[in-house]
């Protein structure tokens, strides 16, 4: 079975633009981009091109490459102050001399619709839940919307980023599967794979997952973005890979749209949180 995220990821955009119309709110997203990064550029237009298709208003705030932690902190938290700013995206990564860990910290919890501020990122950890990181909660759904079972089942996360494998591995255990988390130190990885029932891969190394590495019947998830020979894959060697596994997400078309599709149910969800002071 192939996982279509572009699928799944309309149905939530149409369902987003149904709660945003129907709640007579218009929920605003601002999102800070510090640099040219192209691949910066393309994520961040894409976010706007979707809060366009679901009514949910969005500003810029773009800021020099050269730009110092103090200035990107204190664009923050200006949106912070603005009523009328709903949520606030900071696109990564950022600059080599601004600090991202203090910079996500300046984004106020309220409207940190990435959630990835530690208070946000606690909550998750904690089972309670405010806003789920983007790419984790977008998996998520995936799973939900084609039944894939997840209680007892055996999950492997390769890969503990702040913003994919840590978040990932919480879900799934709040959802009872029993978790391991790869990373680089890893011991035989090929050996932790082979057990495991659900495989979600954040490596971000080009076809790395090997169809000798997967439990036969195991639910590949990839969130890898790469670039070989100039082409577009994700971790996972997709061609081989979906004679053996028993579902298998593409990339493209698999875990990114449902990112920017959980963004936008997070934009709105930090208005409603708000009580949508935004009224048009
Ligand atoms: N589709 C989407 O919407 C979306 C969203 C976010 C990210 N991505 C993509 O997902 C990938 C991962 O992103 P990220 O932000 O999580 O990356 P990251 O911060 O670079 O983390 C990569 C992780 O992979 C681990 N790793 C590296 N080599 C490994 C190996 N040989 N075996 C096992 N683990 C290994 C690293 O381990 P250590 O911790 O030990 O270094 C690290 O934890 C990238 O390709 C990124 O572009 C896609």
């Amino acid at each position: 079975m192939i996982i279509d995220g572009r699928l799944v990821a309309q149905k939530r955009l149409d369902l987003v633009l149904k709660q945003v119309e129907s709640s007579g709110c218009q929920p605003c997203l601002a999102t800070v981009l510090v640099g040219e990064d192209p691949g910066s550029k393309m994520y961040v237009r894409m976010k706007h091109e979707a809060c366009e298709k679901v009514h949910i208003v969005s500003v810029k705030a773009d800021l020099p490459a050269t730009a110092a932690t103090g200035e990107v902190i204190t664009k923050i938290m200006e949106l912070n102050q603005d009523p009328s700013i709903d949520g606030i995206l900071v696109q990564l990564p950022l600059p080599p001399q601004v600090d991202a860990s203090r910079v996500i910290q300046a984004v106020s919890p309220e409207k940190d619709v990435d959630g990835f501020h530690p208070c946000n990122i606690g909550l998750l950890y904690a089972g309670t839940p405010r806003f789920t990181p983007c790419t984790p909660k977008g998996i998520m759904t995936l799973l939900e919307e084609y039944n894939i079972p997840v209680r007892g089942e055996r999950a492997l996360v390769a890969g503990r980023s702040i913003d994919v494998g840590r978040p990932m591995a919480a879900l799934l255990l709040h959802r009872d599967a029993t978790i391991t988390i790869a990373h680089s130190k890893t011991r035989d990885l090929k050996d932790e794979m082979r057990r495991a029932d659900i495989v979600v891969s954040a490596i971000g190394k080009p076809r790395f997952i090997t169809a000798d590495m997967v439990k036969p019947g195991a639910v590949v998830i990839d969130v890898g973005i790469n670039y070989l020979d100039g082409t577009l894959c994700g971790d996972v060697d997709f061609d081989r890979v979906k004679d053996v596994a028993g579902a298998i997400s593409p990339v493209p078309g698999g875990v990114g749209p449902m990112t920017i599709a959980s963004l936008m149910e997070n934009t709105y969800m930090a208005a409603m949180e708000r009580s949508c002071t935004n009224v048009p």
